[in-house]
C-alpha cells in the first residue's frame, strides 16, 4: 500500500507538531506548511529524532493560492488538517481584520485551492471558544454558539462556511474538532509549546515559574463561584488531541459527511489544582498571587467528549499528572523553546 500524504497546514506549531507524530505512528506521510510566524523550524530536527525521518516543511502563507496550486499539482494528497491560524484572544480583539484575514479568509482560500484539486477531506481546528459563556458544563457539540471575540467568531464563521460547502458538495468529508484546553508535551521532551514573549495561557506561564524564568504566577480570580474560587477549564494533553485528528482522518475516510466533534476530557481543573498537580509534577514550588479577574473569562466549563467516543472511538487517555509531567519534561530541556 502506498503511504497517504496529509498536508498539515501549521504542522510547525503546537498541536500541528504533535499531531504530525501521531500521522506518522499511524502510517500517513505529514508535509507541513508553514509562514512560521509563530513557529521555529527547527522543530523539524526534533521531529526527525521522534519519527525517524524528516517531515517536508514548504514555507509559507495558507492564503497563497498559487502556492497551494502548487503543492496539490505536485504532489498528491489526500487529506487536510488545517491548523493554521492566529489563537491570542485579546490581539484579536485589538486587530480584527488581521485575524479575520488568517483565520476566515486563509480559510477560504485552503478550500478552494482543495476544491479545484479535488481534495475533499479536511480537519478543521475549531475551539471550544464558539461556545462563548455555555449555559451549562459538560457543553454538548448542540450547545448554542456564542462567541465573546473575533478569534471566536473567525473559527464560528469558517465552521459555517465549512459546513454550508459540504451541503453543496456532499463528496466532501470534513471534521470540525472543538478543542477545549491543550496543554503538556510529546513524552519524549522534544517537542512542545514555547510562546513568544510572555505567556497568555495558564500552563505555559506555570512552568515557566516552576524553571525560574517567572518569579509568580497571577491567578486571575479567587472568588469565582467554583470549590476553590478560581477559574476551571478542561485541559486535554496535546498527544491525545494529536490522536483525536488521526481518528477523525480515519472516520473521514470511511464515509463522506460533516462531523462536529469536542475533544476534551469531560473534566474540569481549577487554577490551583493545575498549580498543584504541577509541583508534584516538577518537585518545584510555584508561588502564586491571586490577582482580579480577567476581563473576559468564563469562570468554569469542561466539553461533553461523549460524541467524540461513540462517532471515533477516540478518548482523552492522559490525566493531569501527566499534562504536568510532560511540559515540565519540556520546559526544563528547552527553557529557551527551539533555540
Ligand atoms: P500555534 O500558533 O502553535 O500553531 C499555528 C501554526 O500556524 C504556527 O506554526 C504558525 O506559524 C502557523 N500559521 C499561522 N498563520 C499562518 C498562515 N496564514 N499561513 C501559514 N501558517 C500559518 O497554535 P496551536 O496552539 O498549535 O493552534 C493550532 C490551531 O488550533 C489554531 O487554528 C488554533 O486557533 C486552534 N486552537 C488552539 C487552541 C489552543 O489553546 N492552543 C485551542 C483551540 C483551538
Ligand atoms: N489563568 C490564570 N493566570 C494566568 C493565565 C491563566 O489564572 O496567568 C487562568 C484563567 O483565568 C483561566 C485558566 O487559567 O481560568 C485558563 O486560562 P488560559 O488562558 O490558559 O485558557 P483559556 O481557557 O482562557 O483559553 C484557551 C485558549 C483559547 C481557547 C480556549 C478554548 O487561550 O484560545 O482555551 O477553550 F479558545
Amino acid at each position: 500500500m502506498t503511504t497517504q500524504t496529509i498536508l498539515v497546514t501549521g504542522g510547525a506549531g503546537f498541536i500541528g507538531s504533535h499531531t504530525c507524530v501521531a500521522l506518522a505512528e499511524a502510517g500517513y506521510e505529514p508535509l507541513i506548511l508553514d509562514n512560521l510566524g509563530n513557529s521555529d523550524r527547527r522543530v523539524i530536527g526534533r521531529l526527525e529524532r521522534i519519527i525517524g525521518k524528516a517531515p517536508r516543511l514548504i514555507v509559507g502563507d495558507v492564503r497563497d493560492r498559487a502556492l497551494l496550486d502548487r503543492v496539490f499539482r505536485e504532489t498528491p494528497i489526500s487529506g487536510v488538517i488545517h491548523f493554521a491560524g492566529l489563537k491570542a484572544v485579546g490581539d484579536s480583539v485589538a486587530d480584527p481584520i488581521t485575524y479575520y484575514d488568517n483565520n476566515v479568509n486563509g480559510s477560504f482560500v485552503l478550500a478552494a485551492a482543495m476544491h479545484a484539486a479535488g481534495v475533499q477531506t479536511l480537519i478543521f481546528s475549531s475551539s471550544a471558544t464558539v461556545y462563548g459563556d455555555p449555559d451549562r458544563s459538560p457543553i454538548p457539540e448542540t450547545a448554542a454558539l456564542r462567541p465573546a471575540n473575533p478569534y471566536g467568531h473567525s473559527k464560528r464563521m469558517v465552521e459555517q462556511a465549512l459546513a454550508d460547502l459540504q451541503h453543496a458538495h456532499p463528496a466532501w468529508r470534513i471534521a470540525l474538532l472543538r478543542y477545549f484546553n491543550p496543554v503538556g508535551a510529546h513524552e519524549s521532551g522534544l517537542i512542545g509549546e514555547h510562546p513568544q514573549g510572555k505567556p497568555n495561557n495558564l500552563m505555559p506561564f506555570v512552568s515557566q515559574v516552576a524553571v525560574g524564568l517567572r518569579e509568580r504566577l497571577a491567578v486571575h480570580g479567587g472568588d469565582y463561584p467554583t470549590p476553590d474560587g478560581t477559574g476551571v477549564r478542561d485541559y486535554v494533553h496535546v498527544m491525545d488531541l494529536a490522536e483525536g485528528h488521526v481518528a477523525a482522518l480515519r472516520h473521514a475516510e470511511k464515509q463522506p459527511g460533516l462531523t462536529t466533534l469536542n475533544l476534551g476530557t469531560g473534566h474540569g481543573a481549577s487554577v490551583l489544582e493545575v498549580v498543584k498537580a504541577f509541583e508534584r509534577a516538577s518537585g518545584q514550588p510555584i508561588a502564586y498571587d491571586v490577582g482580579p479577574r480577567r476581563p473576559g473569562d468564563v469562570p468554569a466549563y469542561w466539553g461533553d467528549p461523549t460524541l467524540a467516543e461513540a462517532t471515533l472511538g477516540w478518548r482523552a487517555r492522559r490525566g493531569l499528572d501527566q499534562m504536568c509531567a510532560d511540559s515540565w519534561r519540556w520546559q526544563q530541556g528547552n527553557p529557551n523553546g527551539y533555540e
